[in-house]
């Protein structure tokens, strides 16, 4: 099998947790770092709840660096409402072994694709403060050394933080308008795929069946998101919208994508953080995106299902049989 080298960019947030529980326990995806954005939670809250995530899921190795607390212009929003104070309510967390990394966000993304024998794919989850900054700061690294951006943001549709607005791209529209302007190859996975996918009750019951520690937790976090969700927006379940990346990059077919242009409002004043989706080629402009339009739910449930069942199982690998007595 071929891995996928990644670097998992996110603002944990329960969605993104499962993003790193995905990207860390499926065999086609090499996690190579990850790096935390203020978003859901401040960049403290965020890289500590990264920490958090891998301590409980036995993730080591993976170096987690904390990146940008603000976006490129203007006040940062949070997701308290949705994530709760700390950004990753429900579930206790003890302190966190895996440790922070020393370096910046940036730093890390530079020296990581600098290491990598072949170009990696970024995933960012969170607000794209992080990737645009890097975009800013090493042009030529990164049309070197990205081999493709699959972001979790956005919406053909309605938004979620703004009626027009989604929150990722809300909370940072010019470093969004700078990734959809990059000439990367660009992949967005939006509300519209994201709210095709709720966690439905049998989710739960499935990952309860587990019975690990890492199953249960999981169940605590979307039982926490399962109530916010109910709470702001009505939702019946919640949807997990971050880990439909990676699990796009798993198998391409899960998420089905068409070209389109998509452009960033960053001047409407209503509409400010909106994802222009010329999904019916009305605007005559080219394609600067791939744009997720559907979702294999049953398929993407049964990633996210195996994915705690391995990691669940690299926790407490089965026991080796007794050594036999001398005769
Ligand atoms: C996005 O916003 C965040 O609250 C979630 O973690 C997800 O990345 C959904 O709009
Ligand atoms: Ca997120």
């Amino acid at each position: 099998m071929t891995h996928i080298p990644v670097i998992l960019d996110c603002d944990p947030g329960h969605d993104d947790a499962f993003a790193i529980l995905l990207a860390a326990a499926h065999p086609a995806i090499e996690l190579l770092a990850i790096t935390a954005v203020a978003g859901n939670a401040s960049v403290a809250k965020t890289a500590l709840n990264a920490r958090r995530v891998c301590t409980v899921a036995g993730i080591e190795g993976v170096p987690i660096a904390a990146g940008l607390a603000r976006p490129l212009h203007g006040a940062g929003i949070v997701a308290g409402d949705l994530h709760g104070e700390s950004g990753l309510d429900g579930p206790g967390f003890g302190e966190p072994t895996v440790p922070l990394d020393p370096r910046d966000a940036i730093t890390l993304l530079r020296e990581t694709l600098l290491a990598h024998p072949v170009p990696v794919t970024l995933v960012p989850t969170g607000p794209l403060t992080n990737i645009a900054a890097f975009l800013l700061a090493h042009p030529d690294l990164a049309a070197d050394r990205i081999d493709r951006i699959v972001l979790m943001g956005g919406s053909t549709g309605r938004g979620n933080r703004t009626p027009a607005a989604e929150f990722n791209i809300a909370a940072d529209p010019e470093a969004a308008d700078i990734v959809f302007s990059s000439g990367l190859d660009v992949t967005m996975i939006g509300l519209n795929v994201s709210h095709q996918a709720p966690a439905a009750p049998d989710v739960l019951t499935r990952l309860e069946a587990l019975g690990t520690p890492l199953s249960r937790l999981c169940v605590e976090l979307l039982t926490y998101f399962g109530t916010t969700y109910r709470e702001v927006f009505g939702f019946a379940a919640p949807p997990l919208h971050d880990p439909l990346t990676v699990a796009h990059l798993i198998d391409p077919d899960l998420v089905t994508t068409v070209r389109a242009p998509v452009a960033v409002e960053l001047t409407g004043t209503h509409t400010r953080g909106a994802t222009v989706v010329d999904l019916d080629g009305v605007t005559g402009r080219p394609a600067n995106a791939r744009v997720g339009t559907a979702v294999d739910a049953p398929a993407f449930w049964d990633l996210i299902i195996d994915a705690v069942r391995t990691l669940s199982d690299r926790a407490t690998p089965p026991s080796s049989p007794a050594p036999r007595a001398n005769r």
